[in-house]
């Protein structure tokens, strides 16, 4: 499966072969992706792997629960409208060629 993910610098790389179930937080920890953090290890519970999911593929990939919702809510002052945690989106072929930009970290 294939991913593009734009770091917090504006550097876009393009992954393929990722695997399915891979989150876009692994993937980018895994690549040191700039402003990928993953503190807490994928447990929704720190949002350092914060991304903005581009264009038509925030509708593909949906709105976050109530639980990451309240995730995101703590870097309310960089949150958007197609804000994720990236920890909680998985690969699948549904999402096949996904974009996504690193967000900024919270001040
Ligand atoms: Fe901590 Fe995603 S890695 S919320």
């Amino acid at each position: 499966l294939k991913v593009t993910m734009t770091d917090v610098n504006g550097v876009s790389k393009t992954f393929d072969g990722v695997e399915e179930g891979t989150s876009l937080m692994e993937l980018g920890k895994r690549n040191d992706v700039a402003g990928i953090m993953g503190d807490c290890g994928g447990g929704c519970a720190c949002a350092t792997c914060h991304v903005y999911v581009d264009g038509d593929w925030f509708a593909k990939v949906g709105e976050p629960d109530d639980i990451e919702f309240a995730m995101l809510d703590m870097v309310a002052d960089v949150m958007k409208q197609n804000s994720r945690l990236g920890c909680q989106i998985k690969m699948s072929p549904e999402i096949d060629g996904i974009e996504v930009t690193v967000a900024p970290a919270s001040s």
